[in-house]
């Protein structure tokens, strides 16, 4: 059980994710993940799992790559209670600095880089999420959809309501560093 009063500093954090992560092979799949990401107590990672530099998956999310691969680039977020799961001809890809807020459900999906993914939302099969969009908090967005870069895409089912000029798109990576910071801080490491 994770004990909030215990150092996980440098060489304790191998064993601090070891005791409070469930990160299981499938078959043949199996997790990669980098050295530099952080896996938060009560995450569960199963089978085709590729997680990149300095990403982080908070607390009790699970990403599922079984039948298809699940990917996870560099410097992006899973936060609390997230689900990332695969179809047999659709993998789940996330990209580089995409924040994916509270409590979403990616499945079968493609999120490119520096998208937000607001917390309660539901992308589905085949869908891709283009370039630095916003996905507003509780949108559905229905299978095989192709959201366009710098898109701001809300409702059940989602539309895209406007496009995002540049200088707010470029707020999305901000997110993403700053949950590279909130991360490296529960590791014990000043980035
Ligand atoms: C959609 C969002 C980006 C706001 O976009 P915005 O263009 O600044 O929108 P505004 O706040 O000016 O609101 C415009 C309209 O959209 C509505 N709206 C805001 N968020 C909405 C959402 N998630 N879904 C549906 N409608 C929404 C507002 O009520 C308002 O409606 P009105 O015009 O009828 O009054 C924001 O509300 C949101 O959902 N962000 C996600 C945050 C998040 O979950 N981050 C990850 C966790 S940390």
């Amino acid at each position: 059980m994770f004990d909030a009063r215990r150092d996980i500093r440098g060489s304790n954090r191998d064993k601090f994710l070891k005791q409070i992560t469930m990160i299981l092979t499938y078959g043949d799949r199996r997790p990669s993940i980098a050295p530099t990401a952080f896996i938060a107590a009560g995450v569960q990672i199963i089978g085709g799992v590729e997680i990149g530099d300095k990403a982080s998956v908070l607390f009790n999310s699970v990403l599922r790559g079984d039948i298809n691969d699940v990917r996870l680039g560099v410097c992006s977020n899973i936060q609390d209670n997230s689900t990332l799961h695969v179809a047999d001809e659709w993998p789940c890809i996330v990209g580089d600095f995409v924040t994916v807020g509270h409590g979403v459900n990616l499945h079968g999906c493609r999120v490119e880089d520096e998208v937000v993914v607001g917390m309660g939302a539901i992308i589905m099969n085949g869908v891709v999420v283009g370039y630095q969009s916003i996905v507003g908090a509780g949108a559905l967005i229905p299978p095989d959809t192709k959201i366009p870069p710098r898109s701001l895409v809300v409702g059940v089912p989602a539309k895209v309501v406007r496009q995002l000029p540049e200088s707010e798109a470029a707020g999305n990576k901000y997110w993403a560093e700053k949950y590279v910071k909130v991360t490296r801080k529960y590791l014990g490491i000043t980035p």
